[in-house]
């Protein structure tokens, strides 16, 4: 007999079925509730809510577990490449010797932008931010390729996956290059991804950049810690795009946005402008600390907090790490990686942080890797765009295969009751908030 739930609203009961997943978490299918009972929930911010059922990526935040297609991330950091994990969340098997062969070719091939596409950047402002020209080019990339919206086949479905795996690269690197007024620089097809797109970010017309190895593997790292990540904002909206019918362009286009705000993807940098400003202020640990914990300065310690791990994020330790094993490598004494280790000591062992189970996340010491790789600071959102892209795809490929209803949640209104229209002879100035001045009160529009 399957588990089922009951719920009492206003003296009735109504038996809700259970679902139970892969790793027994338990959640109650509510999808027939309202049907049922006239009735709705409501989850600010769907922390408590499943939006769907998924194959990719398992988190349990409490005991600080990750793992794409059940293969822990710590195993997967020590030993994958980032296209092969692309392939693992995308296909759910780990690819064998011919399959990462065909599938590197196929990322090969499809590293280069249409001319026509190079042209577009010469329209961008020099001070765009790239993830807004990230965002725009992978749609424009899609106006090449009109296959790529019809989507017919799981051949149509790789070749499109491919492309945007590889060219996501390609534009970000010519996005950067943009910026400083340098050339574009065209891929290298013998060149594997990681050390072809920092090709494309360094080298310039006389001289090609050449990676350290070091460097080129620490890049690796960085992506394939960023690859997947269940049901974040970001995933969530590509879904959500997918829902309607979008392609898969477009999907991850809108996933780019989503990703850019500072409480997502934008942390990266927000942490490194934190220690910056640390550092630079001469504000020592603890004040900073003790302005975090004030709430009335509405300061957060960036790349700390996690809506589901309340527990170290076991890429943060990764991370953490391989920026030591990278910065010693490289023989780089950055004063931001000690800075970060102080702040994370201070944090940890406040009670203000301890209560409240907030924990170093991914941000934390990634930019500190990011910082001896070269990426400028800028960029840092743009590179947990590209590590992102095969858990966007893999999350696109499992709508676009049928498991998800088009996305379209409720809400309780809470807006004016019935009223009737006032024609504007008869209305009173209701001013603005937040608007001062003549603006407000006579509505002269400036
Ligand atoms: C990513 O979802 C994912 O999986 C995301 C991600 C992925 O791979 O896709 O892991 C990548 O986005 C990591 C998170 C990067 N963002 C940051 O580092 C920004 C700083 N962190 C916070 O803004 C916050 O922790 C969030 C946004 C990450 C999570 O926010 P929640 O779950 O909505 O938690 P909350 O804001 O409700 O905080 C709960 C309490 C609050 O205090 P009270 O109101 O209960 O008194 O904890 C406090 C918050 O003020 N708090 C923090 C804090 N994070 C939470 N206080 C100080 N500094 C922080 N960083």
């Amino acid at each position: 007999m399957p588990e089922t739930a009951t719920l009492q609203v206003q003296g009735k009961t109504y038996t809700l079925p259970i679902v139970i997943g892969t790793e027994n978490e338990v959640a109650v299918d509510i999808s027939k509730l309202r049907a049922e009972s006239g009735v709705i929930t409501l989850d600010d911010g769907y922390g408590n809510t499943g939006s769907c059922r998924s194959a990719i990526t398992f988190i349990d935040g409490e005991k600080g577990i990750l793992r794409y297609r059940g293969i822990p991330i710590e195993r997967i950091a020590e030993h994958s490449t980032f296209p092969e994990a692309a392939w693992l969340l995308i296909y759910g098997e780990l690819p064998t010797a011919e399959q990462l062969e065909c599938w590197s070719d196929l990322l090969s091939r499809h590293e280069m932008l249409h001319e026509g596409l190079y042209k577009h950047y010469d329209g961008f402002p020099s001070q765009s931010h790239p993830m807004a020209i990230l965002s725009a080019m992978i749609n424009a990339a899609s106006c090449y390729t009109p296959e790529i919206i019809k989507m017919e086949s799981p051949e149509t479905f790789q070749s499109a996956a491919a492309r945007l795996l590889s060219k996501t690269r390609t534009i970000a690197a010519a996005a950067y290059k943009a910026s400083i007024g340098q050339p574009l620089v065209y891929p290298k097809p013998h060149l594997d991804y990681c050390a072809n797109f920092l090709h494309m970010m360094f080298s310039i017309p006389f001289r090609d950049y050449e990676p350290d190895p070091e460097i080129v593997d620490a890049l690796q790292l960085i992506l394939v810690l960023h690859a997947d990540h269940e049901q974040n904002c970001s995933t969530s909206t590509v879904r959500m795009v997918a829902s309607s019918g979008a392609n898969l362009f477009a999907s991850c286009a809108a996933g780019v946005c989503a990703l850019w705000g500072p409480l997502h993807g934008g942390a990266n940098a927000a942490v490194i402008e934190m220690l910056q400003y640390i550092h630079e202020s001469g504000m020592s640990v603890k004040d900073y600390v003790a302005k975090v914990k004030d709430k009335t300065s509405h300061i957060k310690l960036m790349g700390f907090g996690h809506r589901v791990y309340k527990n170290y994020d076991p890429r943060a330790r990764i991370i953490k790490q391989a920026a030591d094993r990278v910065l010693n490598k490289l023989q780089i004494n950055d004063p931001m990686l000690d800075l970060a280790r102080a702040l994370e000591e201070a944090a940890l062992s406040d009670s203000y942080f301890q209560e409240k189970k907030l924990y170093p996340n991914v941000d934390f010491y990634s930019g500190i890797i990011m910082r001896a790789i070269g990426i400028p600071l800028e960029m840092f959102t743009v590179m947990f765009a590209i590590g992102r892209m095969p858990g966007w795809i893999a999350n696109w490929k499992e709508v676009w295969e049928g498991q998800t209803r088009i996305y379209r949640p409720r809400q309780v209104y809470t807006g004016p009751a019935l009223r009737e229209y006032v024609s504007i002879g008869q209305r009173r100035l209701v001013p603005i908030p937040g608007l001062s001045g003549e603006v407000a009160v006579s509505g002269a529009c400036r």
